[in-house]
């Protein structure tokens, strides 16, 4: 190991962050990259399932609080995208890569949504989910990607609140409510506990990343810390999660449960889930479709900066 790695690893050993200009090994610098933007990715393409109930929300209240949401999924998707920058990624070239299937985003957003409950199953589990995974990113070692965090879960918080809220004004609802909400939880549980990634045995990244303290627990970690926090919830709702073999186990005091079709996830991550070509083919549309406003806003950015340049001179 020589001296400039020697030193990345007693500042990460003493809980420095790493900040863009400081030396950094190129596969910190690459690990970094390689999962920042493909969370970007996700947060982006994770608007397209909700996107599709805007227009079809039951009040203009819930109208406008998904409006929110989707709004907000497309802040921490750009908020990503500049944090991927400062580790010298280029923003077009990390689009592209989603766009050819080379980059992964998460495989969540590949199933349909069938009812409006799903709203509040993704809002309940998938948020959930989410804010299990991103609140120890809080504390991840590089910087700009721990400071976007805190700003990304204060909004998740209010994402999962509101998918919650749904489930619970549909299961105190009519008979047929409750059944849609049972329903969407049985399609979109086993599905949420595959966003925290493969198990920690499968995983080629985790335990390097767990030393250069990018992730603080492993993905095997977080899941079950999702399970134990959201089941009471599924009880408190008076819905039944999708899972025989859960059970409380009193002696690690917390909830065992059945094994993943990890067939189904690998699947879905190698672009063959249900709605991965839906959603690609509407990024895709959308960013040609954008396409004038990213040249607009560059050339007045360029006139802005040639006018500043002419009032120096
Ligand atoms: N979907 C798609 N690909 C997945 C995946 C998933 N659910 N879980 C893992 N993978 C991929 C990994 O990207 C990796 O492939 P790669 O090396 O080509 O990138 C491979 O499967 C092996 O997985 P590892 O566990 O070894 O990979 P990581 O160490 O990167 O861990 C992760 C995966 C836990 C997702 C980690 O990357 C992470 O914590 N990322 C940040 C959070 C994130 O991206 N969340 C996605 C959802 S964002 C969201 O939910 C938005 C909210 O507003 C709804």
């Amino acid at each position: 190991m020589n001296s400039l790695e020697a030193q990345f690893e007693a500042r990460i050993a003493a809980e420095d962050k790493i900040e863009p200009k400081d030396w950094m090994p190129d596969h910190y610098r690459k690990t970094l990259i390689r999962q920042i933007s493909q969370h970007a990715h996700s947060e982006i393409v994770g608007m397209l399932p909700e996107g599709n109930w805007i227009t079809r929300a039951p009040s203009l209240r819930r109208k406008a609080v998904l409006l929110a949401k989707v709004q907000d999924e497309a802040g921490h998707g750009l908020y990503l995208y500049s944090a991927a920058e400062t580790l010298g990624a280029d923003r077009d070239t990390l689009i592209n890569d989603l766009h050819s299937g080379k980059a992964k985003y998460s495989s969540i957003f590949n199933y349909p949504t069938l009812t409006w409950a799903d709203m509040g199953a993704i809002g309940w589990l998938v948020d959930g989910a989410a804010i299990m995974n991103q609140v120890p990113l809080c504390r991840t070692s590089y910087g700009p990607y721990a400071r976007a965090m805190v700003r990304v879960c204060k909004e998740e918080s209010f994402h999962q609140r509101q998918g919650y809220e749904i489930m619970l004004t549909l299961c105190r609802g009519s008979a047929e409510q409750k059944a849609m909400a049972q329903d969407a939880l049985n399609r979109w549980w086993a599905p949420s506990l595959m966003m925290f990634g493969p198990k920690d045995a499968d995983s080629p990244n985790t335990e390097q990343s767990m030393r250069w303290k990018i992730k603080r627990f492993s993905n095997d970690e977080l899941r079950q810390k999702f399970v134990d926090a959201t089941v009471p919830q599924a009880e408190y709702l008076g819905l039944t999660i999708p899972d025989p073999d859960l059970k409380w186990n009193e002696e690690k005091m917390g909830y065992d449960f059945g094994e993943l079709n990890w067939e189904e996830f690998y699947n879905i991550v190698s672009g063959n889930g249900p709605c991965n070509r839906q959603r690609i083919q509407a990024r895709k549309k959308a960013y040609d479709e954008g396409k004038w406003v990213r040249e607009a806003a560059m050339a007045h950015a360029e006139k802005m900066k040639t006018r500043k340049e002419s009032q120096a001179a």
